[in-house]
C-alpha cells in the first residue's frame, strides 16, 4: 500500500526559528523543505528590480503568476525566472518588501496554488504565516512556533551581522513589530495560531529542545511516524 503523504506546517512570526527547526526536521525525517517566505521574497525582489509599486495588487499579482519561482538545493537556494537569488533575498529591504506583496490577496492565491502543488509530491515540512490556517487547512502536524519580540530580534540581528548587513537591535526590534502587525492584520490569511496547532515557545529553547518538541508532536498525531510512511530514526 503507498504510504499516505504527511504535511508538517510550521507557522509563526519572523525570527521564531521556523527555519533553522523545519531544516533539521527535514533532514531527519528525509522529507522536502519548502520555505514559503522565500517565495513571497522572490516576487518582492522581482517588484522592486521593475519598480512596481508595492501597492499596486494588480501588476504584483501579474508578477506573482508570471514568476517562475524554484526551490533549489534541499529547499536552501531559490531561483527566479532560472536566475539563482539565493544571496539577494535575506535583506532588511527585502523583508520589508516581501511582507507588502504578501498581503496582495492575488499574489497570495498564486503562490499558495504553487505550494499545494509541493505539497502533492511527496511528504514536507512546510513553513511560512498560513500553512496550517490556510494552505494544508487539514496538515496532519501543525507547529506554531514563537518567541519574544527581544529574542526574534536578537536572532535576526545576528543573521544580518553574519552577512555583512550593519543594524541595531532597536532597529530591527521595530522592524520586527512592524512585520508582525502587518501580517497579522491582514485581511487576507492573516497570520495566527490554528487551532489545533501546537504551541511552541523558543525563547528559551535550544534548537535541539525545539526539534524535541516537534518530533514529540509529530509521533503523538502520526502513530509514531509509522502508519504514514514516516523515517523517524
Ligand atoms: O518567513 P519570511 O520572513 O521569509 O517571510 C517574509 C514575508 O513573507 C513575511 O513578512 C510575510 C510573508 N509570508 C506570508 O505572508 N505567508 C507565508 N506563508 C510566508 C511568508
Amino acid at each position: 500500500m503507498p504510504s499516505r503523504k504527511i504535511i508538517i506546517a510550521i507557522d509563526g512570526p519572523a525570527g521564531a526559528g521556523k527555519s533553522t527547526i523545519a531544516k533539521r526536521l527535514a533532514a531527519r525525517l528525509n522529507f522536502l523543505y519548502i520555505d514559503t517566505g522565500a517565495m513571497y521574497r522572490a516576487v518582492g525582489l522581482w517588484a522592486l528590480r521593475t519598480n512596481t509599486a508595492l501597492d499596486d495588487m494588480h501588476r504584483l499579482e501579474q508578477l506573482a503568476l508570471a514568476a517562475q519561482i524554484e526551490l533549489t538545493d534541499g529547499g536552501t537556494g531559490v531561483r527566479l525566472n532560472g536566475e539563482d537569488i539565493t544571496g539577494l533575498i535575506r535583506t532588511q529591504e527585502l523583508s520589508d518588501a516581501a511582507s507588502k506583496v504578501s498581503a496582495v490577496p492575488g499574489v497570495r492565491r498564486a503562490l499558495v496554488e504553487k505550494q499545494r502543488e509541493m505539497g502533492e509530491v511527496q511528504s514536507v515540512v512546510m513553513e511560512g504565516r498560513d500553512i496550517g490556517t490556510n494552505v494544508f487547512p487539514n496538515a496532519q502536524v501543525k507547529i506554531y512556533l514563537d518567541a519574544s519580540v527581544e529574542v526574534r530580534a536578537g536572532r535576526r540581528l545576528r543573521d544580518l551581522q553574519a552577512k555583512g548587513e550593519s543594524s541595531t537591535l532597536a532597529k530591527v526590534c521595530a522592524e520586527i513589530r512592524d512585520r508582525d502587525e502587518r501580517d497579522s492584520t491582514r485581511s487576507e490569511a492573516p497570520l495566527r495560531q490554528a487551532e489545533d496547532a501546537a504551541y511552541i515557545d523558543s525563547s528559551d529553547l535550544s534548537p535541539e529542545a525545539v526539534e524535541e518538541a516537534v518530533l514529540k508532536v509529530y509521533r503523538d498525531r502520526t502513530s509514531n511516524g509509522k502508519a504514514h510512511g514516516g523515517t523517524l530514526q
